[in-house]
């Protein structure tokens, strides 16, 4: 049985101060929770996630954005995997279309960081997921395969069973305009099928997550589908009242 997931990216928003006022405010959804067998968690920016460590719920993940896959070296304004493990971090958003699309984060750079990550006994969540005109010219699936295939590949079942996937169309994210339930169930079962293709009867233990415009109003539609194991979400991740809602409605 996959344990519901709901993961929210920060992106570049949230003061230190900020991120800390909400550290503190959640402690009492992460109980909530808990007790339903659901897992939450945020991503800050770096400067935040030593405070949010410290201050939110023991059971609260607490994710990084982005991380270098050296260990230390001359790579100006990185971060890497033992610096993040010092404050206690082992989660680490991989691959993020805003990524892809400012940083040249190609399926091969995420391969890289996954390897460090699963090597450091680290969760990657690798975000994958189509542009409008890839979308529109019927090439989802094609793109979306191409991204698991090169981004997983040579990695064994033990190391992917860590694994948690972010299906997030880029039309849809940041824009309001969500993906159907009925399209992210089938990419999702699309990627669940892939993986099972990669790696065996793991497939059925790897979270898949759907991403873009995900809402209290919407977010259990999405979760009600077989093969979507929860949701990453940006904007409505940042107000404290919004991600209880994101909570309660899943519930
Ligand atoms: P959004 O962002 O929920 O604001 O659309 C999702 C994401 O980029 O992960």
């Amino acid at each position: 049985m996959r344990k519901k997931l709901l993961l929210g990216n920060w992106k570049m928003n949230k003061l230190a101060s900020e991120a800390k006022e909400f550290a503190l405010a959640s402690v009492p959804f992460a109980a909530l929770a808990k007790k339903n067998n659901i897992e939450i968690g945020v991503a800050p920016t770096y400067l935040s996630l030593a405070t949010v460590k410290e201050h939110a719920s023991k059971d609260m993940i607490v994710a990084a954005q982005n991380v270098h896959f050296m260990d230390h070296g001359a790579y100006t304004g990185e971060v890497s995997i033992p610096m993040l493990k010092e404050f206690g971090i082992d989660w680490v958003i991989i691959g993020h279309s805003e990524r892809r699309a400012y940083d040249n984060e190609t399926n091969e750079k995420c391969h890289e960081k996954m390897k460090a990550l699963f090597e450091n006994n680290m969760v990657p969540v690798y975000c994958v997921g189509e542009t409008l005109a890839e979308f529109d010219a019927g090439k989802t699936k094609e793109v979306v395969g191409k991204q698991v295939k090169e981004g997983l590949k040579d990695f064994t079942a033990e190391q992917v069973a860590r694994l948690v996937v972010a299906y997030e169309p880029v039309w849809s994210i940041g824009t309001g305009k969500n993906a159907s339930s009925e399209i992210a169930q089938d990419i999702c079962s699309y990627i669940r099928s892939i993986l099972k293709e990669m790696f065996g009867g793991v497939a059925e233990e790897i979270r898949i997550l759907y991403g873009g415009s995900v809402k209290p109003v919407n977010v259990k539609e999405y979760l009600s589908c077989p093969d979507v194991d929860g949701a990453l979400v940006g904007g409505a991740s940042l107000k404290i009242e919004s991600f209880e809602e994101l909570l309660t409605n899943i519930l």
